[in-house]
């Protein structure tokens, strides 16, 4: 069954929300698992067939957890090249934190990419928790249909 890994980072919690309710949108598509997490090991990278990074923006960047993330799985050589990625995050008035972390990963990593990122400013509401269920939903879709 393909796995999707949705690894995030959040210091006061909205970006926790988005990535609680992405995982949410990708459990509707039977077939297709799910695992959410705050740290991960560089070597369980390659285990997933779809990985979906969350950061907020601070100072106009991700954060260093991400970006050591990705360094590191470049020091390891870790081979992503042709799993899905996708990028998403709170944010405040600019926003480059996913997009930063998507371009990592279609440039250097090889990654099949689905943009554009998705951002939600500051807490997200009802309503962009369901569009962040919808980005799941979409994401595990293409997942299947890759898996065809
Ligand atoms: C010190 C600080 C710096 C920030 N810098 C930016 C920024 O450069 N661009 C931006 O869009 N938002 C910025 N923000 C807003 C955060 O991205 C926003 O509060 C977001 O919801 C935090 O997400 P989190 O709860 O997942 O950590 C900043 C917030 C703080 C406290």
């Amino acid at each position: 069954m393909p796995k999707v890994l949705v690894i995030y980072y959040s210091r006061t919690g909205n970006t926790e929300r988005m990535a609680n309710a992405v995982a949410e949108g990708i459990r509707k598509v039977e077939g297709v698992e799910v695992e959410v997490k705050y740290h991960v090991d560089i070597a369980e990278l390659a285990n997933y067939d779809a990985i979906i990074v969350g950061t907020p923006t601070y100072h106009h960047n991700t954060v260093s957890e991400m970006k050591n993330l990705f360094e590191n799985a470049v020091v390891k050589d870790v081979n992503l090249k042709g799993k899905i990625g996708a990028a998403f995050g709170s944010y405040g008035w600019s926003g480059e934190g996913p997009k930063l972390l998507l371009e990592i990963m279609e440039n250097k990593f090889e990654m099949n990419v689905i943009k554009p990122p998705l951002l939600v400013k500051y807490a997200p509401d009802r309503a962009a928790l369901e569009k962040c269920r919808e980005f799941g939903k979409i994401i595990a879709e293409k997942l299947l249909q890759k898996d065809e």
